[in-house]
């Protein structure tokens, strides 16, 4: 089975825990499509909200209502995708750029379901690491986080750049916390286990689903 067979099992087990009455925020990329178009055809009557203007433009094609996140204080669910994941719940993402918008709405939702294919489940993290860098200052900022290398996208819908920092990740709550404590850098890729509540994989035809701690 391919990894687009994999990615489409994984929507359409998230879409299922969609109910009448949630707040859902909907994360980003191609994991996310599946789970989309796996939304549409269940139609619930819930409230979402959308981690990129990508996302809501994807959504409200297929019919879904999307609302702003600026009224909202809390979600009932997020689900999104990732780049890495470790067995332990640290995730990477932001391979799309969104991965403020993503960690804002992971953080504000009781329960973050992570959705993902086989090939990105990973022993140890490995850069890049991606980085949502303030244009203020930056050549200054690039300097503190060497390795790092401004991507060649347009800026995030807030104004940041999207960068990634190469160096190696030997321990990932140094690096994150490394990386929060530099200013300059507006977000980072690196999820804790703290905010995952739940991970499911397609491996072939089989979607296993591993719970943590994490989540509000
Ligand atoms: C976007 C993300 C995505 O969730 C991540 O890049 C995975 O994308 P895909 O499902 O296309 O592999 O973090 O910022």
């Amino acid at each position: 089975m391919n990894v687009e067979a994999e990615k489409r099992l994984v929507g359409d087990r998230a879409a299922e825990l969609v109910d009448d009455g949630m707040r859902v925020g909907l994360g980003t990329g191609s994991t996310v499509a599946y789970l989309l178009e796996a939304i549409a055809r269940r139609h619930p009557k819930a409230l979402f909200v959308a981690t990129s203007p990508a996302t809501a433009y994807a959504a409200r094609a297929l019919g879904i209502r999307v609302e702003s996140f600026d009224e909202l204080d809390e979600l009932d669910l997020a689900i999104d995708g990732a780049d890495q994941i470790v067995a332990t719940g640290w995730l990477v993402k932001g391979g799309g750029g969104a991965h403020t918008r993503e960690k804002i709405v992971a953080h504000a939702a009781h329960r973050f379901v992570v959705i993902a294919d086989s090939t990105k489940m990973v022993d140890q993290i490995r850069p890049p690491i991606p980085l949502e860098l303030s244009s203020f200052g930056i050549r200054a900022t690039l300097r503190h986080l060497h390795p790092t290398a401004l991507r060649d996208v347009a800026p995030s819908p807030d104004g940041g750049l999207i960068a990634d920092y190469h160096g190696e990740v030997v321990v990932a709550s140094d690096t994150a916390r490394w990386l929060s404590s530099t200013p300059g850098v507006v977000e980072h890729g690196l999820f804790s286990p703290e905010l995952v509540s739940e991970i499911i994989i397609a491996t072939g035809r089989t979607v296993s689903s591993t719970r943590l701690e994490g989540g509000s």
